[in-house]
């Protein structure tokens, strides 16, 4: 099922993008060796060209990973511009703190630990862009409580919406992914007629979905 994100044209969209810099190759290094799931390049750059069009003053991100995507963002940020990151796995959250460290961008990014569906009631302010990439199945849930948090004309990012390209033809390899994969396809076609938000997919690395609060 792969297959089906692999494209020639995924290929030659990746052959554009500018060269990496060292800390990148640092992350994606440490990424591979450890089994950590992070941004592929391409949505790392549409993640930094949305920023920089969209100039916000206040980014909510949730599942921080290794800070790849965090960082990606806040190169994109102006000045005052600031990043709220959640992470649920604290050892994860130390190594994203020394690469955002590496980064200089440390100034605009607050991190907190802890699991986002829970710390999302907490937060006091309200947002530009929220960037989804934390628990696959549950994107709809998270729509609902990042409402309340979204700034009229807000945006909403969410990668990995094809999980692995399973939701396209709703095939997955074991039983036990059949809930993720049927909700993350609700979730999509729940936007056909939806009166407070619009979604576009754009087929890059393994879906990012683009939504916009009317
Ligand atoms: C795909 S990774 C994020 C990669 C990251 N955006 C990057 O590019 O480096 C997903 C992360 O979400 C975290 N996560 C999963 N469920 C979460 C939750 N409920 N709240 C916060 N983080 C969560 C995982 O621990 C994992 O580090």
């Amino acid at each position: 099922m792969k297959d089906l994100l692999e494209t020639e044209l995924q290929n030659f969209i990746k052959s554009i993008l500018p060269e990496k810099n060292d800390l990148e190759l640092e992350i994606q290094k440490y990424a591979e060796e450890n089994h950590v799931s992070i941004v592929e390049d391409e949505v790392a750059n549409f993640l930094k060209v949305i920023t920089g069009i969209k100039k916000p003053d206040k980014i909510l991100e949730i599942g921080t990973g290794l800070g790849f995507s965090t960082i990606s963002m806040a190169k994109s940020l102006g000045s005052n511009g600031k990043i709220t990151t959640i992470e649920l796995l604290k050892g994860r959250m130390e190594k994203a703190a020394y690469f955002i460290e590496k980064s200089g961008e440390k100034e605009k990014i607050k991190m907190i630990h802890g699991d986002g569906r829970e710390i999302i009631n907490q937060l006091d302010e309200t947002f530009d862009i929220i960037f989804l990439d934390a628990a696959k199945g549950q994107y709809g849930k998270f729509l609902e409580k990042c409402d309340s948090l979204l700034n009229e004309n807000g945006i909403i990012m969410a990668d990995n919406v094809l999980i692995n390209g399973w939701v396209v033809n709703l095939e997955y390899p074991e039983r036990r992914k059949k809930t993720m994969v049927m909700n993350m396809r609700n979730f999509l076609e729940g936007f056909r007629d939806n009166e407070k938000y619009e979604l576009t997919l754009v087929p890059l690395g393994d879906g990012v979905a683009l939504i916009r609060k009317r």
